[in-house]
C-alpha cells in the first residue's frame, strides 16, 4: 500500500497514548490535531501537535468540526473522575462520543482511517479458554458492556473507502506507568480472588507503533494488542515483590477476582497482518 506522505490526523483524547501517538506522528511529518477537555492541557499538547482542540465527545459539532479535512481519526478516550468512576461515567465518556463521531463520518469523505482504542478486558470471564477476536463480548460486567456498545457503533460506520480498525490493548505500561511500581503498591496486601487470573498487557512503545501500522495499512476489523508474557497476577506480583525484597500480596480465593477477565487472549491476528512487537516479553 502506498502511504500519503503526510496526512491529517486527528487524536480525540490525548492522554497517556493519545499524547505518545500525537508525538510520533508529528515527528514524521504528519499534521496532528490533539484534542483535550481542559485548557490547561493545551501548551503541553502543542508540543506534540499542529492543533489543538478543546472539546468534548459529546459536543455533535465539536466532533464534527474535528474530523474535517482528517485523514486519519484516532479515539483514545477514557473516562476523567475525581470520584470512582462508575459504568455511567464509563457510558457517558464513550458512547456520545462513538454515536458523534458516527454521525460525522456520515457526512465526512475525507477520512479513510478510523482507529479505536479498546480494552481486552472485554472478552469477560472464559474460564481461562483462549479466546481470539472471533469471541463474544462479555454482557455481564457493566463496563464491558459500554466498551462492546461503543465498539459495535464505530464498526457501523465502516464503508469502501473508510476502514474501522478496533484494537483491544492489554494493560498499558511504560515510562510513568511501570508495572513495577504499581504493583508494588499492592505489597503486602490482601487481595480478592485467587491471583491465578492470567494479566494481559502492551508497553506504550507498542500501543503507539500499532496505532501507526494500522493507520499505514488501513486496518479493518478487530485486533488484539497485548504481549506475549502469560504470568498469572500472582506470578507477576510474586516477580515484583520479591525483585524488590517486599511482603508478598495475599490472594483470598474465597473472594471473587478483583479482574473480570479471565481468558487467554491471542495475539495472533495483529502478528499475521505483519505487526511485530517492540517489546513482547518485557513487564518494565
Ligand atoms: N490504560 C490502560 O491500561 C488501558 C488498557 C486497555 C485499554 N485502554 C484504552 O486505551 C485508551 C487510552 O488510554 P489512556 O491510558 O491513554 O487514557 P488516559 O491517559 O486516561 O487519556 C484519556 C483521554 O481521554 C480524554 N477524555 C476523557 N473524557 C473525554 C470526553 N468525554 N471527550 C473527549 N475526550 C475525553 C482525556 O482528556 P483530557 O486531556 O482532558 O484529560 C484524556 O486525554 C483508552 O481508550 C482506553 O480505553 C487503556
Amino acid at each position: 500500500m502506498v502511504e500519503k506522505v503526510c496526512e491529517n490526523v486527528a487524536i480525540i483524547g490525548c492522554g497517556y497514548v493519545g499524547r505518545a501517538v500525537a508525538c510520533h506522528l508529528q515527528k514524521q511529518g504528519h499534521f496532528v490535531t490533539a484534542t483535550t477537555t481542559r485548557k490547561e492541557r493545551v501548551t503541553e499538547l502543542e508540543e506534540v501537535a499542529a492543533q489543538v482542540v478543546i472539546m468534548t465527545g459529546n459536543d455533535a459539532k465539536a466532533v464534527k468540526s474535528v474530523v474535517q479535512n482528517q485523514d486519519t481519526c484516532l479515539v483514545s478516550l477514557a473516562p476523567i473522575s475525581t470520584r470512582q468512576v462508575d459504568a455511567e461515567v464509563y457510558r457517558e465518556t464513550y458512547i456520545p462520543t462513538a454515536e458523534n463521531l458516527v454521525a460525522a463520518l456520515k457526512e465526512n469523505s475525507s477520512v479513510k482511517q478510523l482507529i479505536y482504542l479498546s480494552s481486552c478486558s472485554v472478552y469477560g470471564n472464559k474460564n481461562g479458554e483462549w479466546v481470539d477476536e472471533t469471541f463474544g463480548v462479555d454482557t455481564d460486567n457493566e463496563y464491558n458492556q459500554v466498551l462492546g456498545e461503543a465498539e459495535q457503533i464505530l464498526l457501523s460506520s465502516v464503508r469502501e473507502d473508510l476502514s474501522v480498525c478496533i484494537l483491544r490493548l492489554g494493560g498499558i505500561y511504560g515510562p510513568g506507568r511501570e508495572l513495577m511500581k504499581r504493583l508494588s503498591r499492592l505489597a503486602g496486601k490482601r487481595l480478592p480472588g485467587s491471583g491465578e487470573n492470567v494479566g494481559f498487557w502492551i508497553h506504550l512503545d507498542d500501543s503507539v507503533r500499532a496505532v501507526d501500522f494500522a493507520r499505514q495499512h488501513r486496518f479493518n476489523g478487530i485486533y488484539n494488542l497485548v504481549n506475549d508474557l502469560r504470568w498469572t497476577y500472582r506470578e507477576l506480583c510474586d516477580y515484583v515483590c520479591d525483585k524488590q525484597g517486599l511482603e508478598r500480596i495475599v490472594w483470598d480465593a474465597s473472594q471473587p477476582s478483583f479482574r473480570p477477565l479471565n481468558a487467554q487472549i491471542s495475539n495472533r491476528k495483529i502478528k499475521a497482518a505483519g505487526y511485530t512487537l517492540i517489546h513482547p516479553q518485557t513487564i518494565v
